[in-house]
């Protein structure tokens, strides 16, 4: 009942997006630093609550892009697209975005913080949060609030974003402003759906700080705002949320090799177990993506090792999927081979480079790897992603073109224009004794074989 009514006022807030501009919302003014994956339909999210909104970010192109109403995102709130959105904002003056983090600061009484920490070599960067909370810090009021929302290490809060925030501001955090830590736990594509409905967790240094920041949650959050007992406890069970996915997917690619020698299928079994009311396994790929999962681990890691704590699983389950998209090229060369051909001499159609069905994001894609791990060993690639805008030298505009005489088809993201099954359409324009390799569990294997395709599911 409660959640229905909650969809049913979210309901009636996109609807009435340019009218809905509440009394108590109407002074909350709120910057949030990064316009990304989760920073700019946060910021719409508060801005078609009836916040005055300013989003930041240090991309040019990005800031002149959105002021514009132009983004690549593909996120949607109740059929209405976040193009749709952005615009009806930008119209009605709830929103803006800019690069002059200082001025949005000055402007602003809640401040929320998306900025990433980014992975290079197993080892974090900082850099960028540090900007930012400098950038902050600096232009602090007394009474502001400050809230973290990126991914962190353990710690990173009070450890170094609180120091910079005091040292720069030469104030005291929940004395002359307030600071809290609310981990973001969306989903891309269901971002502006998660937002609102998705419990909230929060952590602050004082009840002060964690009373501000829940009242300024519950803005956009119509699910509990749970509050924690500190801000590590908040830090520390998001980064265990994204690593167990990371543990749980890794199990099933071991699961996927033993039904493999089994003669039965890990999609089935995932299903039928998943039966089971206490039982979640998730299902195997082409290797683990996006900027969340893959990070996990490198954000416990070197707290774990100063703090001398063994996480000997947690290390394994990351190599395992690390090396998914080497053991699916691998996997290619031997079909090849049975079929009489060499991988150098072959032309290889890929369809899917997003790091996960249905969205446009390719950061750290196994798909992405796979492509550069085929172009390495000599093969010809053909990549087909309707989606993703990033370019490659391997990306193709139709699939038609990927498939055009390839010795070999590799299904590895799902999206909404990619036909994966008219298997005589894809027979017609491969080569002979065609190839088929499919992370999805896409391709019916009985029909497939009908059309000459040699098929291997992951
Ligand atoms: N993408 C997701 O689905 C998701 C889900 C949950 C949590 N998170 C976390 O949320 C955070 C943001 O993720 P994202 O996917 O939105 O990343 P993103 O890369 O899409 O966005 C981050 C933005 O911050 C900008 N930026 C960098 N330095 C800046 C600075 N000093 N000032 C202002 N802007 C700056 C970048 O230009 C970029 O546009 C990360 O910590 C991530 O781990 C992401």
């Amino acid at each position: 009942m409660e959640i229905l009514k909650n969809n049913l006022s979210n309901l009636n807030i996109i609807k009435n997006l340019n009218e809905n501009i509440d009394e108590d919302n109407i002074n909350k003014r709120v910057c949030i630093f990064g316009q990304g994956f989760v920073g700019l339909p946060l910021t719409l999210s508060f801005a078609f609550r009836g916040c005055k909104t300013i989003g930041v970010d240090v991309d040019e192109m990005l800031v002149a892009n959105t002021n514009k109403g132009l983004t690549h995102h593909t996120e949607k709130f109740y059929g209405v697209t976040i193009t749709e959105i952005l615009n009806m904002q930008l119209q009605s003056g709830q929103y803006k975005s800019t690069v002059d983090g200082a001025a949005a600061v000055r402007e602003c009484n809640n401040i929320i913080v998306t900025v990433g920490i980014p992975i290079k070599d197993g080892k974090y960067i900082m850099d960028y949060l540090e900007s930012a909370c400098t950038t902050i810090g600096q232009n602090l009021k007394k009474g502001d609030l400050v809230v973290i929302r990126s991914t962190v290490i353990p710690g990173t809060t009070e450890e170094f974003i609180m120091p910079i925030l005091e040292k720069e501001s030469k104030m005291k955090a929940g004395k002359d402003f307030y600071l809290a830590y609310a981990s973001e736990r969306i989903a891309e594509g269901k971002a502006f759906e998660e937002f609102a409905n998705m419990p909230t967790l929060v952590g602050a240094v004082n009840q002060n700080s964690l009373n501000r920041a829940a009242e300024l949650l519950s803005v956009v959050c119509k699910a509990d705002i749970i509050k924690a007992s500190c801000i590590k406890a908040v830090e520390t069970s998001k980064v265990f949320e994204n690593v167990q996915r990371d543990v749980n997917i890794a199990m099933s690619q071991e699961f996927a090799r033993f039904t493999e020698a089994l003669g039965i299928d890990i999609f089935e079994v995932v299903k039928l177990a998943n039966t089971h009311k206490r039982v979640n396994l998730l299902t195997p790929g082409p290797g683990v993506g996006g900027y969340c999962i893959p990070n996990a681990y490198h954000y416990i890691a070197p707290k774990a090792e100063d703090m001398d704590v063994n996480m000997e699983i947690l290390k394994l389950a990351r190599k395992k999927n690390e090396i998914i998209p080497e053991f699916i090229v691998n996997k290619l060369k031997q079909l090849l081979r049975e079929q009489g051909k060499e991988i150098k001499s072959c032309k290889i159609a890929v369809l899917g480079l997003a790091m996960k069905d249905y969205s446009n994001d390719d950061r750290i894609s196994p798909p992405i790897d796979i492509c550069k791990l085929l172009v390495k060993v000599g093969a010809e690639v053909r990549a087909f992603d309707p989606v993703v805008p990033t370019k490659y030298n391997f990306k193709v505009k139709s699939e038609k073109e990927a498939l055009q005489d390839a010795d070999a088809v590799l299904i590895l993201t799902k999206q909404y224009n990619i036909n994966f099954d008219d298997y005589e359409y894809m027979a017609k324009l491969m080569n002979e004794k065609p190839v088929c390799i499919d992370t999805k569990a896409v391709v019916n294997a009985v029909e497939a074989g009908k059309y000459g395709f040699l098929y291997w599911r992951i």
